[in-house]
Order: C-alpha cells, then sequence, then structure tokens
C-alpha cells in the first residue's frame, strides 16, 4: 500500500440510527474488524444522566446540566487491551440501563448546553480514529466522516433485540411502550436523520452477520474511492 492510501487523521467511521437498529452490535464488530476504537455515544448520555439522578440535578435544568457534563468530562476516556472502546470511569455499566436512566436520558440529552460539551468530547475521543455510534455522530459531530452508515429496522425487529440485548424480565409489549415512548421524545427534542451522503442500511430483514458484511463493503469501496478520489489533493 502506498503513502497515498494512508489517510492524514485516523479514520472516522459514524453509525447513527434508532434505538434497537442494531448500532451498538454493528459498530463494536466493525471496529474489531478495522482495529480502531469503539466509541458508543449513548453511553455518554446515560453516565451524565445517571450523575445527574444521584445528585438530585433537575433534567430540565439546562446550565446545571452542561456544567455537570463539564465536570464529568475527565471520566470518559478510551481503555486499553486488545479492543479499546470508551469507559466511563467511576460509573457501574448496569447503572446505565436502569429504568431512571432510560425514562430521562432523552429529556438530559436534548439541552443545547449538554450537546456543545459532548461534541467536543466526542471529536477528541475519535480525533485518532474510531468507530462512533449515536444519532447525529455524522450530522454534526463527525460532518466530515469518512464513512456514514445510518441503520433502520422495522419498529416490530427494534423490540426485539432490545430485548434479547437487555433481558430484564419486561414483556413485549412493555419494552414496545418504552421503545415507542423514547422514539418520540428523541425526536421531539433531537431530530434524528441520515447525514445525505450516508449510507442507509435497513436492517429488519437481515442477520447480524449479513449486516455486519454488508457494512465492511460500504467501509471498503467508500475508503477506496475517497483514495481514489481525494489522494492526489492531500
Ligand atoms: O443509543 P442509546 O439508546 O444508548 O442512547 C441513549 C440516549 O442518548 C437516547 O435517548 C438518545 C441520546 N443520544 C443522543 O442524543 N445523541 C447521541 N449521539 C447518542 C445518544
Amino acid at each position: 500500500v502506498s503513502d497515498a492510501a494512508v489517510p492524514k487523521r485516523g479514520t472516522v467511521v459514524a453509525i447513527d440510527g434508532p434505538a434497537g437498529a442494531g448500532k451498538s452490535t454493528l459498530a463494536a464488530a466493525l471496529s474489531r474488524a478495522l482495529d480502531l476504537p469503539y466509541v458508543n455515544t449513548g453511553l455518554m448520555y446515560r453516565a451524565l444522566t445517571r450523575v445527574a439522578l444521584e445528585r438530585g440535578i433537575d433534567v430540565d435544568d439546562a446550565g446545571a446540566l452542561g456544567s455537570l457534563a463539564l465536570e464529568i468530562a475527565g471520566r470518559f476516556r478510551i481503555g486499553g487491551g486488545a479492543h479499546p472502546e470508551l469507559v466511563a470511569d467511576g460509573i457501574v455499566p448496569r447503572s446505565l440501563t436502569s429504568p431512571d436512566v432510560e425514562s430521562e436520558v432523552s429529556r438530559v440529552a436534548r439541552h443545547p448546553p449538554v450537546r456543545s460539551v459532548m461534541r467536543e468530547l466526542q471529536r477528541r475521543l475519535g480525533a485518532a480514529g474510531t468507530v462512533m455510534e449515536g444519532r447525529d455522530i455524522g450530522t454534526v459531530v463527525f460532518p466530515d466522516a469518512d464513512v456514514k452508515i445510518f441503520l433502520l429496522a422495522a419498529p416490530g425487529v427494534r423490540v426485539t433485540r432490545r430485548q434479547s440485548e437487555r433481558p430484564d424480565g419486561r414483556s413485549a409489549e412493555q419494552v414496545a411502550r418504552a421503545v415507542a415512548r423514547r422514539d418520540a421524545l428523541d425526536s421531539k427534542t433531537n431530530p434524528l436523520e441520515a447525514a445525505p451522503d450516508a449510507h442507509v442500511l435497513d436492517t429488519t430483514g437481515l442477520t447480524r452477520e449479513q449486516v455486519v458484511a454488508e457494512s465492511l463493503r460500504l467501509v471498503h469501496s467508500t475508503l477506496r474511492a475517497t483514495v481514489h478520489h481525494g489522494g492526489s489533493e492531500s
């Protein structure tokens, strides 16, 4: 491989889409295949929500939540090991999917002061290359990401996936209601849309392996095209 094929900054793969579309599964698999750190940005909003709830901070208090985001920013880092990924120091991972966090995280995530702190943090964490997953990664955080994938899935499929990934004894109806409620909240506060240059992938009828294989194909063909068309400028 010639020098022209080596990107100047780290390669950024942005994965966006609604809850339960398969983002985390895909992002983790791609990060391993491409040997890039995995950053799940939902975890950051959840961690902030966890700490805010513990301290009794009002989820409508944009200023207090923005300050709290700045205060805990240093806890987020890329861990070590064979498969580096985002970790939040001092926060028990299981506490991030508890019902109180699930029900409040959208409200915490909607405040502009919170989002601007998170955006800068995410840019810093991903600067050396990353597979980053969230809602606004390809649109706001890394509008110049090398590859953007936007995942979709039919509502019923998203409910089934949420249930199997977080077995907590809730019925399909309960999970369906929770997913519908969070969609409604998420879309009100932070409209979810694909970047114009994102590859939209509907995962409804696909297995996990098919989604990963199709995405890897997209990543490789997009990176090749970028090198051919943009290589001479750099
Ligand atoms: O992907 P998730 O379900 O873990 O996300 C948790 C919440 O955080 C969800 O309500 C949307 C919000 N979020 C966001 O606003 N922006 C992101 N980049 C990631 C998540």
